[in-house]
């Protein structure tokens, strides 16, 4: 049995008690190191830990995809909620686990933690994220668009190449207001948490790559 499981944003406080009776369970604990940190106070001794990274991912995913067939009951650890930026590795669990199917189980987002501290309803804004491969000239349209008509925008930059002020900076240059203000969060819940409050027109300066940006519309 293989569980997709986001563990939330950071503060092992913003666990589910559902997602915690599932740790507890675990056999095996799975998850991309930082993310592990985040959540380890919830993990049972006994459950074994693997660690990955961009380089043993797929050989690892195999090693818990045989475990899982062995009959033990593997959790994968999502940053925050699986559903935003988060299916590129589930779709990689999918493949090499050799799992079509792994059961997911939602977490609390950055996103959720961004909208509450900026006050923007969701219902008043779209999602996008640039942090994924591939090519992201469409969700750039997708958010120009989405502004023009007067929506609000929860964003997850592209480290290190589309971060909060090459999104600004490309905001204004597809003409969008610079008056619009943007929140900027870095490591939402954690110790470390810092925000800024600016407009797209003047938005400068680098940002942690923990960070989330949220563009508050009024238009
Ligand atoms: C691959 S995405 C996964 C997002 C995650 N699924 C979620 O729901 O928050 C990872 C990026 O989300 C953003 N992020 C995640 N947690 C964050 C936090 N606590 N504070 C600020 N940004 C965060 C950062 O931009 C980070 O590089």
């Amino acid at each position: 049995m293989i569980y997709a499981l986001g563990i939330g944003p950071g503060d092992p406080q913003f666990l589910p008690l559902k997602s915690w009776d599932i740790l507890k369970k675990a056999d095996v604990i799975s998850g991309f190191e930082t993310v592990l940190n985040y959540a380890k106070v919830h993990f049972p001794t006994s459950a074994k830990l693997v660690s990955l990274n961009y380089k043993n991912q797929k050989e690892k995913l195999n090693e818990v995809g045989i475990m899982s067939r062995e009959g033990k009951v593997c959790v994968f650890c999502f940053m925050g909620d699986l559903n935003f930026s988060g299916y590129d590795f589930l779709n990689n669990i999918k493949t090499y686990c050799e799992d079509p199917d792994p059961v997911k189980i939602p977490g609390i987002s950055s996103a959720q933690i961004a909208a509450t501290r900026a006050s923007v309803p969701f219902e008043e804004s779209i999602f996008t994220t640039f942090h994924k491969a591939g090519d992201i000239e469409k969700d750039k349209e997708f958010l120009v668009q989405a502004l023009k008509l007067g929506k609000s925008a929860i964003i997850i930059p592209l480290p290190w190449d589309f971060m909060p002020t090459e999104i600004c900076k490309y905001l204004v240059d597809k003409k969008l207001p610079p008056e619009i203000p943007v929140h900027i969060f870095e490591h939402l819940t954690l110790e470390n948490e810092k925000s800024y409050k600016t407009t797209i027109g003047e938005c400068s300066g680098s940002y942690s790559d923990m960070s989330i940006i949220v563009l508050q519309n009024n238009l």
